[in-house]
């Protein structure tokens, strides 16, 4: 059921998988995913060295003998990362599927073919899926407006993104942004995807690993909930709409300069709401589907539940009058 060529490429049973977050996308929650039949994707530069990566690398394994990836964000981050040295940690450790996102996995891309691994690759704009498969790639992820994290500037929403996205490449297309349940998870296949990726929903389930206080937030959120900050310094980030993100809104409509905006986008402040359970002033990065999170399942539960009501809405379908 739910057989595509993304199934047959990474191994898995279902087309799902659990895009990665930073300080959330640890052993558990990537192993969880994984074990549920999904491909669980772990959150790399959450390590602060490539050692640190290596041993939530041994936990997962310890977890799960199905296969999970590993997420490199190339981004420019607060700390020099030296990305080499993260690639080839992961490969040392055996894992054989690695996501990049941010900018063109291009120069770490032999690193990867050598060792025998698949190559994921997850961005926002058509050109950027078409660089990537030119660099080799083996299937790419592409992100709708809705998502969370880092959705893009231009503002294109999943349901044109992705038949522009399929028509555009030959390797296989998995689908993100505003995919939270078995609607999204169908409709996303209509639009000719071979696979999904969720985050904000598998923010909300029992194995993330933040504050209840914080889930619990979350679902009681709409659709209309979030904004888009940091366009201003061309990184935009989709995060709950909440006092402090609306501030940075302001700063940033008078013209902030990026020294002005670190202290108030910096990291630490969701970090410290995902331990704490305080967000009024953190920026919490959430998708528009938090619209749709309303309970805080496990993940089996979330990815059963796809699958299940997916199956129904397919045979709702077939009722339409298909021959
Ligand atoms: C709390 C949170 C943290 C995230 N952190 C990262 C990250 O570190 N690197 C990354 O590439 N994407 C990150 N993302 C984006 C997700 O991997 C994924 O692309 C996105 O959540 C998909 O959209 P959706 O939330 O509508 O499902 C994050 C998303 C969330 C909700």
């Amino acid at each position: 059921m739910f057989s595509t060529r993304i199934t047959k490429l990474l191994g898995i049973q279902y087309p799902i998988l659990a895009g990665p977050m930073a300080y959330i996308s640890g052993p558990e929650l990537v192993s969880a995913v994984s074990e549920a039949g999904g491909l669980g994707i772990m959150a790399s530069l959450s390590y602060p060295t490539p050692e640190a990566l290596v041993e939530a690398i041994r936990q997962t394994k310890a977890l799960t003998k199905k296969p999970f990836a590993v997420n490199i964000t190339l981004l420019p981050a607060a700390r020099p990362v030296k990305y080499e040295d993260y690639f080839q940690a992961t490969l040392n450790e055996g894992v054989r599927i690695v996501e990049t996102s941010g900018r063109s996995p291009e120069p770490y891309i032999h690193m990867l073919k050598n060792a025998g691994a698949i190559a994921l690759h997850r961005a926002t704009r058509t050109r950027d899926i078409l660089t990537a498969e030119r660099a080799g790639v083996d299937a790419v992820t592409i992100l709708g407006t809705e998502a969370a994290g880092h959705p893009g500037q231009e503002e294109v929403g999943t349901m044109v993104r992705v038949p522009v996205a399929v028509n555009a490449v030959k390797v296989p297309v998995i689908a993100g942004g505003g995919i939270a349940d078995a609607h999204g998870f169908v409709a996303a296949l209509a639009l000719g995807a071979e696979g999904v990726l969720m985050g904000s929903r598998f923010m909300v389930s029992r194995e993330a690993n933040i504050h209840d206080n914080v889930k619990k937030w979350l679902c009681g959120l709409t659709e209309a909930d979030t904004i888009l900050i940091q366009k201003s310094i061309k990184n935009a980030s989709r995060v709950v709409r909440n006092p402090h993100t609306l501030k940075i809104l302001e700063m940033e409509n008078r013209g902030a300069t990026l020294e002005e905006l670190l202290p108030m986008i910096s990291g630490a402040r969701g970090r410290n709401a995902y331990a704490t359970g305080e967000f009024d002033e953190a920026n919490i990065s959430v998708g528009q589907c938090v619209g749709l999170l309303s309970d805080i399942p496990t993940v089996k539960e979330i990815i059963d539940r796809i699958i299940n009501e997916a199956k129904v809405i397919m045979k709702r379908l077939h009722t339409l009058g298909v021959d």
